[in-house]
């Protein structure tokens, strides 16, 4: 399956997973809707955890609603675009498989399973309000959201833990170049040599961006501490009223234990030869604090000084651990 694997391509001076980066010109024409609610994070950050929060908030707790279809189809990934992919050719069969009218690939075939073609034709037919999630940083961030000033939320987490999450998610996504070793990988996560580039610049120019746009920054660590009062904040940005059982109910889906034996959310709907279980799991071990594992103390001083440099000179504060 290493066919699949290619080098990243620079767009505008950030590396992008190859796939995905044929599209991004297209993305710059997305039109918004002014009730969009975009989720961004640099990858790895728990994005599919605030996704499922999100999709379980706008219907109200209800989880039966939330088990509609697949987390991919109900918050699509905005830079998603497989060549040769055009969803709209597929007769949907069920709830999880499509039959093609046009079968050109045997990677178009590959992503029948998946319902995530093109992240763009999926968002068109999802009804309003649409969740759109989405890895990229500021500056291609289509600019029709900025200017229908839809409401965004930023999830971070903290580096270190980015780091080991994206390394072994590089073990398992076909789509990605090889990780190599975790020293090498190591290397090239600090010099932002990973799809969607620099950590650093991803959290640094979110943060900076929110003093002009409505965007609400969360960090991973206080979730997984205090998910009640996270995703009360969550609610209140969104002018939605929860009520305690809902938040209840919220709580208890989308827990990690949850959400990791939900085949609606943990990508084990993906075919293997696109994300391969046996190198990792996407639902690893949703923790925080695992860096400590990987990281030699070596490996350590050298992160924490560079992190110290680019990170100080902002207000942006990070738990490495709870
Ligand atoms: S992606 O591919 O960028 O969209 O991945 P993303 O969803 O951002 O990040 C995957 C990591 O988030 C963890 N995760 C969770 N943690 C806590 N609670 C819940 N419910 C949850 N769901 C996903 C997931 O396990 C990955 O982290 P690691 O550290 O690898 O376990």
């Amino acid at each position: 399956n290493d066919v699949l694997r290619k080098n990243l391509k620079i767009v505008r001076g950030c590396p992008i997973t190859y796939a995905f980066a044929s599209g991004l010109e297209k993305i710059e024409q997305f039109q918004s809707r002014r009730d969009d609610i975009v989720i961004a994070t640099y990858p790895k950050s728990g994005t599919t955890w605030i996704s499922e929060i999100l999709d379980m908030i706008l219907n109200d707790g209800d989880v039966e609603k939330c088990k509609r279809d697949f987390i991919t189809a109900k918050v699509p990934m905005l830079e998603m675009v497989l060549p040769g992919v055009r969803t709209s050719e597929y007769l949907l069969v069920n709830k999880t498989s499509y039959i093609p009218a046009l079968m050109e690939s045997p990677f178009q075939c590959m992503c029948l399973g998946m319902k995530m073609g093109r992240g763009i034709e999926q968002l068109e037919k999802n009804p309003s309000p649409r969740l759109v999630k989405t890895h990229l940083p500021i500056d291609l961030i289509p600019k029709s959201f900025w200017e229908n000033n839809c409401k965004m939320i930023y999830l971070a987490r903290n580096a270190k833990d980015v780091a080991v999450s994206y390394y072994h998610f590089d073990l398992m996504n076909n789509l990605q170049p090889l990780p190599g070793s975790w020293e090498e990988y190591l290397e090239k996560f600090i010099t932002g040599n990973v799809a969607f580039g620099s950590w650093f610049n991803h959290v640094k120019s979110w943060w900076k961006k929110k003093e002009e746009h409505p965007i609400l920054f969360l960090h991973y660590e206080d979730m997984k501490e205090n998910p009640k009062q996270e995703i009360k904040k969550i609610a209140r940005f969104l002018e939605k009223n929860l009520s305690d059982e809902m938040l209840d109910k919220i709580i208890h889906h989308t827990s990690f234990e949850m959400m990791k034996d939900n085949p609606l959310v943990n990508y084990t709907h993906l075919p293997s030869m696109l994300m391969d279980p046996s190198k990792s799991s996407f639902m690893r071990k949703g923790i925080a604090g695992d860096w400590k594992n990987y990281f030699t103390v070596a490996q350590n001083e050298k992160f924490d000084a560079i992190y110290k440099k680019e990170i100080s000179e902002t207000e942006l504060q990070f738990r490495m651990e709870i």
